[in-house]
């Protein structure tokens, strides 16, 4: 096929560079988007007097007919036609004839790629931002049902202080109710439209590009159109969010991998969601929490290959942009696929409460529960703590419980204890006696699934 710019060359393109070249098994995927730019870019041309009527109806029908056929798969994709941009406007003029070759007029490639481009991912966030609601839904659900479920909150993986698996989930709740926050932020700021911003000086026709910002649901336009064309600062933030996503999921994942081994067993993980092994007959494993935590590196990698692609290009457009679109789709692609298994893994996974509470029976996490009962009745809290510490020491060697030790072994230490004791170190009033907001108290984990639910709605 011969390129559209020819005319300046006297030879044709070498095989192998055409094929470095073409951007089209890729951007194939904005078509709708590339679509919809041009029937708004070509409605406005005739609003101000730069296209016939006539010539914007052969437009309108060609292009939706492009569109329909393309939907349906009776037309198909030229893998030799350099990008999505040039196929489309190639199968107009070859459907309607000249008046495809006057769409382009006030319009450059550069801020039609920079449009595409902004109107996919505007999509594609939106849709990420159904999945994250989607999954708070489930790991709130799991929340509202294990309430009463006990189990050790861990510092440096160490058993720490009680807690309930619930208000531990809720943790992840408010994690992914900030990124879904962080993706709004993003798309706010990217909501301007770079169409009509040309090559890159504007351009001489008298085009109204307010217009079509409006119709294709920007808030305003991009307001320096050397800017418009060489912006992907949306492409970092989207990416910088999306790795952000994959943190938080790696992080659950790396807890559903230790929670579901022998060695914790606070949940079982649904026979749907887990694999086993091809010589070891007794494995269950959990390869979907292994693979999001997995592909989590390669979210990373994408935002560095965007920031490193863009720091050394100088303004305004340059082909090595055209690697923005496979690391920010790949970006997106692989976060919707991880959370779309993800989020039954959550639903059907079941904790196993007793285990939760046996381990936090061990490891004298009520300690500083005891320090506090010292505390309230007069001691320093320093010399509480240290007290205490001698006393776990003791225990440890012992190999006993604090809730085991005589009474006359405390008083060894201080007379200040007494009976009540073995109430205020009960794993129960550990939990009912923490009330600061946020705690892991009963009424402050109700409060913070309300807070969740007001958030979803
Ligand atoms: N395929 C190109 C990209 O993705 C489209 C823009 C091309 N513009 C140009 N002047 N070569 O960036």
């Amino acid at each position: 096929m011969e390129k559209m710019w020819a005319g300046r060359f006297e030879k044709a393109l070498d095989k192998s560079a055409d094929d470095f070249n073409s951007s089209i098994h890729f951007d194939k995927k904005m078509y709708k988007q590339d679509i919809k730019g041009s029937l708004e870019h070509a409605s406005m041309l005739c609003s101000v007097g730069i296209l016939s009527s006539d010539d914007l109806d052969k437009i309108t029908n060609g292009l939706l007919s492009i569109l329909d056929d393309l939907n349906s798969g009776a037309l198909t994709f030229d893998e030799n036609a350099e990008d999505i941009h040039m196929f489309v406007e190639a199968e107009l003029t070859k459907r309607i004839g000249d008046a495809g070759k006057r769409l382009h007029t006030a319009r450059s490639r550069n801020d039609q790629v920079a449009l595409d481009l902004r109107l996919y991912m505007r999509d594609e966030t939106n849709s990420i931002i159904v999945l994250l609601k989607k999954l708070i839904g489930a790991v709130l659900t799991q929340a509202k049902s294990n309430q009463d479920a006990i189990m050790p909150g861990y510092t440096h993986l160490q058993r720490a202080q009680p807690i309930t698996f619930s208000h531990h989930l809720l943790a992840y709740c408010m994690m992914f109710m900030r990124d879904i926050t962080r993706l709004k932020d993003a798309l706010a700021r990217m909501n301007y439209s770079p169409l009509g911003s040309c090559a890159l000086a504007g351009t001489t026709y008298n085009t109204n590009r307010d217009i079509v910002a409006e119709k294709l649901g920007f808030d305003g336009v991009c307001m320096n159109s050397i800017d418009g064309v060489s912006d992907r600062d949306y492409c970092i933030e989207l990416e910088s969010a999306f790795a952000t996503v994959m943190m938080h999921l790696s992080r659950f994942s790396e807890e559903i991998i230790l929670w579901s081994s022998w060695e914790f067993k606070f949940v079982e993980l649904d026979d749907s969601y887990t694999t086993g092994s091809s010589i070891m007959p007794q494995k269950k494993n959990p390869d979907m929490a292994e693979l999001v935590r997995g592909k989590t590196g390669r979210v990373y990698g994408d935002l560095m290959a965007t920031l490193t692609m863009l720091k050394g290009i100088p303004l305004a457009y340059n082909k090595d942009m055209q690697e923005d679109k496979e690391a920010i789709f790949d970006s997106v692609e692989t976060v919707a696929k991880c959370l779309e298994v993800f989020i039954p893994m959550i639903e059907t996974m079941k904790p196993i409460k007793e285990n939760m509470y046996n381990a936090a029976c061990r490891g004298f996490i009520n300690a500083t529960d005891l320090a506090d009962y010292l505390t309230k009745k007069g001691m320093p809290f320093r010399s509480a703590y240290k007290i205490v510490g001698t006393i776990v020491g003791r225990c440890v060697k012992e190999n006993i419980t604090l809730d085991k030790l005589p009474l006359e072994v405390y008083k060894e230490y201080s007379d200040v204890f007494d009976t009540d004791l073995y109430n205020e170190i009960s794993l129960e009033t550990c939990i009912s006696k923490r009330i600061s907001k946020g705690s892991t108290g009963y009424e402050s984990v109700k409060e913070q699934i309300k807070y969740v639910e007001e958030f979803l709605k």
